[in-house]
């Protein structure tokens, strides 16, 4: 501890997640001098309550449903049931795997890891235990949490968010999920595949409200017919606890019962009493207001990740992490493209897009102004294989790039690789119509969407 309390850092970090580790990691491979705060565990929400924990159980899900599912491609085998507690081991390794690595990672990279409730005190000090830590320049990167709604109270015991839901040590025999957006239908699906009855409640219109609508029709239906409800254009009204769990009632006038209600409205910024205000940090919602670079308006403070209003992904943390170093190493980063971001679903099946959906594209560029060629898995021979349905959609604006990619499948995250290449050389179809795509993979899906949108379709009806 004496060393920090004479050391000037180049860098003060306050909070150790995907935002806050990447700019640590970056900043001291740039020769920076590198503190690095963190209250809870390094890795944050993405390795410890997020994306890794909830990927993990959607595999075991899908293990789940290949066994129970294995006659169909004529293997006989029988499915016995979920065993919760070995389920969270094998999850709990994994993350553990990853954690220690992490750990290892930042000690490797020389950056001074220091454990403890970090609070803004000035423009150039963070306070963690009475210990000042100086900075030239200071990165917030506190995260987010699981919000509710007023009013909703979450016990941890039948009304649950998304921190519990990882940690239940059975399956629930039935569950309320209310929010239709990525936290909802993930575990809505890892239910449903360890067996549970899942309703889901979306106040607006469709399920993953953000994705193209033709992709949240296809996860309707797709869940639909995997016996998953959904209530859509249904608000919450209200929630009583009842002998074997909880009554949920909408302001339809509909009412569901179910073992447990999993409440996954969103996630809220972590910055009140954090001195944010007080340094004259400004904010708008909770959230750090910051220009494209991930500045503030306080000359030495930035801020990433979750923290700042824009899409809270980790790999968005990631990205602005690394920004935020390289703007303070004195390189010339460009700011990031949020609509060249990919995004993910990681339910079955899988919804993957990137860029803009058709209605942003016709608000952009009129209705007559884009075309789109939609590509249906029933043509792809992979999938066929996997017996998956879905499609890979594309917008392109009239005579010029592709600016959407839409997918939904099984597996199709995995193609959001190539669309995200795609989008970001802002291809022409026929640019893509030329390369020749591996037979059989679902990437030919891609591959036959652009031969289809240059008007040279393959495997598709014209
Ligand atoms: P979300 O904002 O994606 O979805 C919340 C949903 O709840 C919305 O569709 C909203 O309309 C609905 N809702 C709000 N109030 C309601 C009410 N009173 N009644 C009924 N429905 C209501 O937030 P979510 O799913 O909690 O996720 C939080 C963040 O974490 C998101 O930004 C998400 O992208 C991110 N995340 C990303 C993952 C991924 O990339 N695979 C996985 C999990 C989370």
């Amino acid at each position: 501890m004496a060393e920090t309390a004479s050391t000037v850092f180049d860098v003060v970090i306050l909070g150790g997640g995907s935002g806050g580790y990447a700019c640590a990691l970056r900043a001291s491979q740039l020769g920076m001098n590198v503190a690095l705060v963190e209250k809870g565990k390094l890795g944050g929400t993405c390795l410890h309550q997020g994306c890794i924990p909830t990927k993990a159980l959607l595999h075991a899900a899908e293990v789940a449903d290949s066994s129970r599912e294995s006659e169909q491609f004529g293997v006989r085998s029988t499915f016995e049931g979920i065993d919760m507690p070995a389920v969270n081991e094998y999850k709990d390794g994994v993350v553990a795997r990853l954690y220690k690595g992490l750990q290892g990672l930042v000690k490797s990279r020389k950056i001074t890891y220091i454990e403890g409730s970090g609070r803004l005190v000035s423009p150039t000090t963070v306070e963690v235990d009475g210990q000042r830590l100086e900075g030239r320049h200071i990165v917030l990167a506190t995260g987010s949490v699981p919000k509710s709604l007023p009013g909703l109270d979450i016990d941890a015991e039948r009304v649950i968010n998304s921190d519990h839901a990882l940690t239940l040590d059975t399956v629930p025999s039935s569950v309320v999920v209310l929010g239709g957006g990525v936290i909802g239908c993930e575990f809505a699906s890892v239910w449903k595949s360890f067996g549970a009855d899942v309703t889901i409640v979306e106040a607006l219109p469709h399920l993953v409200p953000l994705e193209d609508e033709q992709a949240s029709k296809s996860l309707e239906r797709a869940f639909r017919k995997r016996g998953i409800g959904f209530e859509l254009g249904a608000r919450f009204a209200g929630v009583e606890k009842t002998e074997a769990g909880v009554r949920v009632s909408l302001e339809n006038g509909k009412q569901v019962e179910a073992e447990l209600l999993l409440v996954a409205v969103g996630r809220g910024p972590v910055s009140a009493d954090l001195g944010y205000e007080e340094v004259g940090v400004e904010m708008e919602r909770g959230f750090v207001k910051v220009d494209g670079y991930c500045q503030t308006n306080v000359a030495t403070i930035s801020a990433v990740g979750d923290l700042i209003p824009t899409l809270q992904l980790a790999h968005v943390g990631f990205g602005e992490g690394i920004l935020v170093a390289e703007r303070l190493g004195g390189l010339d980063p460009a700011p990031i493209d949020y609509d060249g971001v990919p995004r993910v679903t990681y339910s079955e099946p899988e919804v993957a897009s990137v860029g803009i959906t058709e209605a942003k594209a016709k608000e952009k560029y009129g209705d007559d102004g884009i075309a789109t060629v939609t590509y249906d898995l029933a043509g792809n021979g992979k999938s066929q294989i996997l017996k998956t349905a879905g499609f890979v959609k594309l917008v392109r604006q009239k005579d010029g790039p592709v600016v959407g990619i839409h997918m939904v499948g099984s597996r199709v995250g995995e193609l959001v690789a190539e669309a995200q290449l795609i989008y970001g050389w802002e291809a022409y179809p026929d640019d893509v119509a030329q390369l020749i795509h591996a037979h059989p993979t679902q990437t030919e899906a891609v591959g036959e969407a652009h031969l289809a949108l240059a008007g040279k379709p393959l495997h598709a009806h014209s």
